[in-house]
């Protein structure tokens, strides 16, 4: 049989149609052409009453087109069989819409009973935006204080070779200061090239620094250092270190003295009591430490309770950071002249320097990820 784009548009004798098989086709491909267009509606209200229109509509509907262009012209003989296909038509057309209107119908109802459900006049819901840990702010606090004297900040890896934590340190194997540091090694495959362990501090990126730059050095070195310590109110195996490199030409212990003490009064304000007290580190010499009185116990070592503090350990000082001139035997190392060069070094511990000038009287919390604790420091 042709196919026209438009067979309502002529009669059955201009479409060429004598026998009831090509006029009973001629009713399946209209049929055909009703599903098709039912299947590609969403069912909604304004798509039901378009596609009404289109089929049932009195004036312009399909059906109506048929009933005039084939039903009213069709030759006698042919009349029952256009007839009956027109009615066949006609109820698939009308029980289809049907269907098609009850589910559009359904499907608004459910669209308002959402609308109900969620008031989209409300106000969205407030997400509270996170904020920096406040070890994450004590570094930023410090690295600005060094930035305003000309240092910069350089970063290293948290996993080291003993040649770096160690021995470029001045620390050569079974030296005892190692047994202050007892270290995390890790458990390498089979055949790895090793020993690798967690740096216990930030001293070797001194020497990772050194290897790379000629002096003037001014560094700082903000990072994660690990130890076996066991955990206690000022220790954790995990903690924060800053480390701090300055090398040059003419480099002396009074711009070392000058420093922590321009740094500490920024940090901490001019009321801090401090004090240096000699010290060893294989990788300074001379070697101090710095200490701040302890603001738990007023610097007295006895806790409120008559008892002996148990932040300083009775000590009345807690111990901060340990620093010196940089000892010439490390520049040996990364191949500076050490009759050419001097400098000065120091490895802040940033936890305990925040419990200080917080108030905290427990190191542990900072790793304890409760957000009481956390909404304390905005
Ligand atoms: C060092 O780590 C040296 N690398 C510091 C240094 C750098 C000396 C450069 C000279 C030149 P020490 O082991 O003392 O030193 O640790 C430095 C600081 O880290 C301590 O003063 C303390 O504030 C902090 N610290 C040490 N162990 C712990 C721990 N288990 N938990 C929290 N803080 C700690």
């Amino acid at each position: 049989m042709p196919t026209f784009d438009n067979p309502t548009d002529k009669t059955l004798a201009e479409l060429g149609l004598t026998n009831s098989s090509e006029i009973q086709a001629l009713f399946a491909s209209v049929q055909e052409q009703f599903d098709r267009q039912l299947a590609a509606k969403t069912s909604n209200e304004p798509e039901y009453l378009a596609l009404h229109h289109a089929w049932l509509g009195r004036k312009s509907g399909v059906l109506s087109a048929i009933t005039d262009k084939w039903l009213k012209s069709a030759p006698p003989a042919m009349r029952p069989v256009v007839g009956q296909s027109l009615n066949e038509l006609k109820r698939h057309v009308e029980s289809n819409l049907e269907s098609f209107r009850v589910a559009a119908e359904k499907s608004s109802a459910e669209l308002a009973a959402t609308r109900e459900k969620f008031d989209l006049s409300l106000p969205g819901v407030i997400r509270p935006i996170g904020t920096h840990h406040l070890i994450r702010q004590v570094f930023q606090e410090i690295e600005d204080i060094f930035f305003s004297i000309g240092f910069s900040v350089v970063e290293g890896p948290e996993i080291e070779t003993p040649y770096y934590n160690f021995e470029a340190l001045n620390i050569p194997e079974y030296h005892p200061v190692r047994d202050d540091m007892d270290t995390f090694y890790l458990e390498l495959p089979k055949g790895a090239p090793g020993p690798l362990l967690l740096r216990t501090h930030t001293s070797p990126v001194q020497i990772h620094t050194m290897e790379k730059r000629q002096p003037p050095v001014r560094v700082i070195v903000p990072g994660k250092v690990y130890r076996r310590d066991n955990p206690d109110a000022t220790h954790s195996f995990m903690f924060h270190q800053i480390e701090g490199l300055a090398v040059d030409s003419d480099i002396t212990f009074c711009d070392f003295t000058g420093t922590i003490d321009y740094f500490v009064k920024q940090f901490f304000g001019e009321g801090v009591t401090t004090r240096f007290r000699p010290s060893y580190f294989p990788f300074t010499e001379p070697s101090v430490e710095f200490d701040a009185s302890c603001i738990f116990c007023g610097g007295s070592g006895t806790a409120k309770s008559g008892g002996t503090c148990g932040k300083c350990k009775g000590a009345g000082w807690i111990e901060l950071f340990g620093a010196g001139m940089v000892d010439p035997a490390v520049y040996g190392f990364v191949n500076y002249d050490p009759k050419k060069v001097s400098g000065f070094a120091f490895g802040i511990g940033i936890d305990r320097l925040a419990m200080l000038k917080y108030g905290i009287d427990d190191i542990q919390v900072f790793s304890q990820n409760d957000v009481r604790f956390l909404r304390q420091f905005p």
